[in-house]
């Protein structure tokens, strides 16, 4: 299907939709900058009018649908596809990237090694025909067999270019790609993925210092954006602190993986694990060993949300904080990060997708 974007300053913008392909992974597929944050129907950013032409909507209840004017027939665009060729109009400015620039696309993968890493948090891999590239922080959409819609994970692992992608999902009650994941996951099964999406990324060439603030499975973007600053030397010159929250020391993963970084950088890597509730751990007052002998610069905080352990003093103007989190973490974050830090906007990055 034929879609024309209208533009009030500039002719229109048109792009072609595959049969039953979401408005919005085809103007992306198509270099087109169109606003969105989750991709997954909960967000709004998507929103778009349609002018002509006529939508099948796949969602809805969708969440980000809360802001719409349906009557006046505004829209989300990851969430409907053109059943007509159509006209819609945008209320943000929508230009065509360079075409040099990666823009996401459709894989099929095979979902397998599925690992229990805590009671709540699984993670899993998912095997491409071919290899991707994707910036540290990104994430991809991603349709389960048998699962309607797609849920946004982020990848775990980094790497210029690989067929191999990570992922960790904390277990969501009724969520049925946890149900999927934690009750019933079957190795190999097929899986389709759009991507790599998201704007919170990692851009080594600012030369920023990083505070990295997650809290539970948004960790996961953090892992990538710490992989990739290992890789690359970019600890040698410049200072990472992480703040990793969980409620209790038996929620914490990727424990051994922080203590290699932290024991690789001693001087510029700062981690520090906030445990929310720590009162309720079993082995109160005392911590389970394996969180014993730790490197100095790997701390286990008792008490606190992460936004709590944020210390002005560490921040300076030249650092970026990147947030991944329960909503209420993420606002909790941002309020720090503006009052207490004086942060400008435009170094604090999130992508709103819980
Ligand atoms: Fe469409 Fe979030 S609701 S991008």
């Amino acid at each position: 299907m034929n879609i024309t974007i209208g533009r009030k300053d500039g002719d229109p913008l048109s792009f072609v939709a595959n049969p039953d392909e979401k408005v919005l992974h085809a103007a992306l597929r198509s270099g087109l900058t169109v606003p969105y944050e989750c991709a997954t129907g909960t967000c709004g950013s998507c929103r778009a009018k349609l002018v002509s032409g006529e939508l099948d909507d796949g969602w809805a209840d969708a969440h980000g649908k809360k802001a719409l004017k349906a009557a006046r027939g505004e829209f989300l665009m990851c969430q409907c596809v053109a059943q007509s060729g159509c006209t819609i109009r945008i209320p943000s400015p929508v230009t065509q990237q360079d075409p040099e620039a990666s823009v996401p696309d459709h894989f099929n993968g095979s979902i397998s090694e599925f690992k229990q890493l805590t009671s709540d948090v699984m993670s899993f891999s998912v095997s491409l025909p071919e290899e991707v590239g994707f910036h540290a922080g990104q994430f991809m959409a991603l349709q389960l067999p048998g699962v309607e819609g797609t849920r946004a994970y982020s990848m775990v692992n980094y790497s210029t270019q690989t067929a191999k992608l990570e992922f960790v999902i904390k277990r969501f009650k009724g969520g049925k790609c946890s149900e999927w994941l934690f009750d019933s996951p079957e190795e190999n099964s097929r899986v389709t993925l759009f991507g790599p999406l998201g704007h919170a990324i990692f851009e080594p060439q600012l030369g920023h210092d990083l505070l990295l603030l997650a809290g539970g499975s948004g960790i996961a973007g953090m892992m990538a954006i710490l992989e990739q600053a290992d890789q690359t030397g970019y600890l040698q010159t410049h200072k990472i602190e992480l703040i990793f929250g969980v409620r209790t020391a038996e929620d914490i993963f990727y424990l051994s993986e922080l203590r290699r970084m932290a024991v690789a950088h001693p001087e510029n890597l700062l981690l520090t694990i906030a445990l929310s509730d720590a009162e309720n751990d079993r082995d109160t007052p005392g911590l389970p060993e394996a969180l014993s002998d730790l490197p100095r610069n790997l701390k286990i905080a008792k008490g606190g949300f992460v936004h709590e352990h944020i210390d002005e003093t560490r921040t300076t103007d030249n650092t970026m904080a990147f947030i991944a989190g329960p909503p209420p973490m993420v606002d909790g974050s941002i309020g720090v990060l503006i009052t207490d830090c004086e942060f400008e906007v435009d170094r604090i990055r999130y992508d709103k997708f819980a």
